[in-house]
């Protein structure tokens, strides 16, 4: 069993590291593919290069779990809106037709996604058997808002708008039968874990959250179970509800944002495995500040299964030299 996979299903005490956003924009690797493949969607149905960019952290740190090179775009995509990726902007995504998204197909999805699959089966031949394989979905409400365009900073008018939707509810039953479709077929062909991206539960009115966070997290994760397969949700931003977010929904990982104190997730958030915390921002700072901060989490969870991660995914400036620096410091931290 990989290592990851035996931590979230056992419990297990043991060491592991990876990072949110590890095959991605930091690396030159990574940029010289990118820059001859201008359409980014193309670039995940691309089975071959996909599987390369997932395995090049690996190769260059030996991190231990490898998440596919794809984006939670690719499901909106997949369901027949088209979606573009325009540098330092916010993906922007076709208008959504009722009518088309109602008239989507598993069959049809499932062939869409292919070549997805297909990356994570040539992938899994090539990692090594005690990595996990992560693959992903974005949960439905980090899906809505950019489905339906919707306006951040005028959240809470652009949700009563959603709301006003008479077809909101079995749109949310549709997207979350896709997602669970996806999460099985990524599995099917060799992933081990699914991590659940809500990156923008933060923003749902406290009133809305149990309606599009708690409970549509929750179909999923009780899916994997059903599957068998361990699942770690991320609601970012949503504060001291974690905790009944964690009393509710039960997934066996549950990923922690910057905000949120360690050893506040500690005393809080039971029956779970923590997973990271640390801002991806102190890594762009001095290695000594990096360790300083990196310190308190691995101190903090000592006593309890956790997996080292960040508070959310690395970003584009990031050093790679600081990101192996901070590996190598985790990995020979005694104490
Ligand atoms: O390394 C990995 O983590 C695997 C691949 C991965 C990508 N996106 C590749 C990507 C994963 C897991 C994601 C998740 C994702 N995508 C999320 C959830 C996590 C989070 O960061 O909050 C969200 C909200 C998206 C949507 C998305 N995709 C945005 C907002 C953007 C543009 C800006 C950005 O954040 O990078 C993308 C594009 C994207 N997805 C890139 C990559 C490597 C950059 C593409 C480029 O080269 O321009």
């Amino acid at each position: 069993m990989s290592n990851l996979r035996d931590i979230l299903k056992n419990k297990k005490i043991c060491k592991s590291i990876w990072f949110m956003r590890q095959a991605g924009r930091y690396l030159p690797e990574f940029r010289k593919i990118r820059s001859k493949n201008k359409n980014f969607i193309n670039l995940c149905l691309n089975s071959e290069l996909s599987s390369e960019i997932t395995l090049q952290p690996i190769t260059k740190f030996n991190l231990d779990s490898a998440i596919i090179f794809s984006d939670i775009l690719i499901v909106p995509f997949a369901l027949g809106q088209e979606v573009r990726f325009i540098a330092g902007k916010s993906p922007k995504l076709s208008n959504f037709v009722t009518r088309d998204f109602f008239n989507n197909n598993e069959k049809e999805f499932t062939r869409k996604l292919k070549p997805v699959y297909k990356a994570i089966k040539i992938t899994r031949q090539k990692l090594d058997k005690n990595k996990s394989l992560i693959s992903f979905i974005g949960a439905p409400w980090t899906l809505l808002t950019y489905m339906f365009n919707l306006n951040r900073q005028k959240i809470h008018q652009n949700l009563l708008e959603l709301d006003k939707n008479k077809n909101l509810d079995h749109i949310l039953e549709v997207l979350i039968k896709y997602l669970n479709l996806h999460i099985k077929n990524q599995v099917d062909a060799g992933a081990d874990v699914v991590q659940i991206f809500d990156s923008w539960a933060g923003l749902i009115p406290l009133k809305k959250i149990e309606k599009f966070c708690f409970k549509p997290n929750g179909k999923i994760v009780e899916f994997c179970k059903k599957l068998d397969v361990p699942s770690i949700c991320f609601p970012k931003g949503i504060k001291n509800n974690y905790k009944k977010f964690n009393k509710f929904v039960k997934s066996e990982g549950i990923n922690i944002d910057s905000q949120i104190d360690p050893l506040w997730a500690k005393n809080n958030l039971k029956n779970v495995v923590i997973q990271g915390g640390l801002d991806p921002n102190v890594l762009l700072k001095s290695d000594k500040e990096i360790t300083k901060s990196a310190t308190k989490y691995i101190q903090s969870f000592k006593d309890i299964p956790y997996i080292f991660n960040l508070g959310h995914g690395l970003l584009p400036e990031t050093d790679p030299v600081k990101v192996s620096n901070l590996i190598n410091f985790y990995r020979n931290f005694n104490g």
